[in-house]
């Protein structure tokens, strides 16, 4: 097994976003579509075979795995997958992005497992608003899952934010001191068009050089050299543990350091989160129980047409990409 896998760009890739499943608790505005309909069980990976495929990736260099959804931890023994992965040699980070609605509940026993990190979504903190953004979401479930976390011992909990204009956008302030209060770190997150949903993404969409500058006004901000391996940079709060990301596909483009891939929870590895070149791996992994090297032949195929980048137009009313964010797991 070769141990690296670089793209044709020099790109080398050692992060693997692993969505487990298309189901989640939650309607997000921006994320998906009222009446979405989920697969079918039988469309949808083992965790037996996420498995196999984190083991896998973990022998081609992959360092750090993040384990997405729609919300994972709805997946029916989700905890088996983080036990089975969360200590393999090789793997640094196993890693976690959550809605939070069920970390209550699986707060210790994810750190028990060996996860690292947790990202969180909240994108408001006033309760009907929550409601109206998630459309069922109760923001008190997701805060008492925060808390959890942090009792469970995750000092390195981010939060995660969709600012949308005319909806959250004027929270930013208001988010960043809760972060403050609970030495956590949040990162901002410009809206991108995936799938078709019931606003045009160019009213909505904030951008992050508009959200930079009023937190700058606001706080005492200092660049920072933190990273994470994802694609958000970092500002330090001056004088707090907290850090603030913007993670900017729109006005600071990041395509030119891309370290990933993903998988969803049907197979399908794709090579950019805002592309559709894809190569599918459901098939090798149900042929071939026993021999990787078809996987291997056709992950290092992948590589060769990871695209250069994104090219997300937010004036474009029909989203270029038509799957949701859920599909991909962002
Ligand atoms: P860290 O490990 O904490 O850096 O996490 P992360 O930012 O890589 O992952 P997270 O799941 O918290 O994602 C936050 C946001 O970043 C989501 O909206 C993702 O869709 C977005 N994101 C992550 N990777 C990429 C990427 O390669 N391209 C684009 N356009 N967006 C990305
Ligand atoms: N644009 C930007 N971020 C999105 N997320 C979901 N859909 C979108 C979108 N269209 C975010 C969620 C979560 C992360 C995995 O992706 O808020 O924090
Ligand atoms: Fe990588 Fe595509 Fe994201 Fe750009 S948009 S950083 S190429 S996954």
């Amino acid at each position: 097994v070769p141990s690296q896998l670089i793209d044709q760009f020099g790109r080398r890739v050692d992060y693997i976003r692993l969505s487990i499943t298309d189901r989640c608790d939650f309607r997000c505005q921006y994320c998906m579509a009222e009446d979405m309909t989920f697969l079918p069980r039988e469309a949808v990976l083992s965790l037996e075979e996420c498995a196999r495929l984190v083991k896998l990736f973990v022998r081609m260099g992959v360092t750090k795995v993040r384990i997405t959804g729609g919300e994972p931890l709805v997946r029916k023994n989700a905890m088996w997958l983080f036990e089975e992965i969360g200590h393999l040699p090789g793997l640094d980070s196993c890693v976690l992005t959550t809605n939070g609605s069920q970390l209550d509940k699986y707060a210790v026993a994810l750190k028990a497992a060996g996860v690292k990190r947790i990202n969180i979504s909240i994108d408001s903190l006033q309760a009907d608003r929550f409601k109206t953004i998630t459309r069922v979401g109760e923001l008190s479930k997701v805060l008492s899952g925060l808390d959890a976390a942090r009792a469970a011992g995750f000092d390195n909990l981010k939060i995660n934010t969709v600012l949308m204009r005319g909806i959250n956008d004027d929270e930013a302030e208001d988010l960043v001191n809760f972060a403050l209060q609970k030495q956590v770190d949040i990162s901002f997150i410009e809206e991108m068009p995936l799938g078709e949903v019931n606003h045009l993404r160019e009213d909505s969409c904030v951008s992050n050089t508009e959200t930079l500058a009023l937190l700058k006004s606001k706080f005492s901000l200092t660049a920072s050299t933190h990273h994470t391996g994802g694609p958000a940079r970092y500002w330090q709060v001056n004088g707090h543990l907290t850090k603030i990301g913007f993670i900017s596909p729109h006005s600071h483009n990041f395509c030119e350091s891309c370290n990933r891939v993903r998988i969803t929870c049907q197979g399908e590895l794709f090579l950019c989160l805002g592309q559709d070149h894809q190569v599918n791996l459901m098939p090798l992994l149900r042929e071939h129980p026993d021999d990787d090297q078809p996987l291997v032949d056709a992950i290092l195929h992948g590589m060769r047409i990871k695209p250069k980048g994104h090219d997300f137009d937010l004036r474009r009313t029909a989203p270029a990409v038509v799957r949701f964010m859920s599909h991909t797991g962002g």
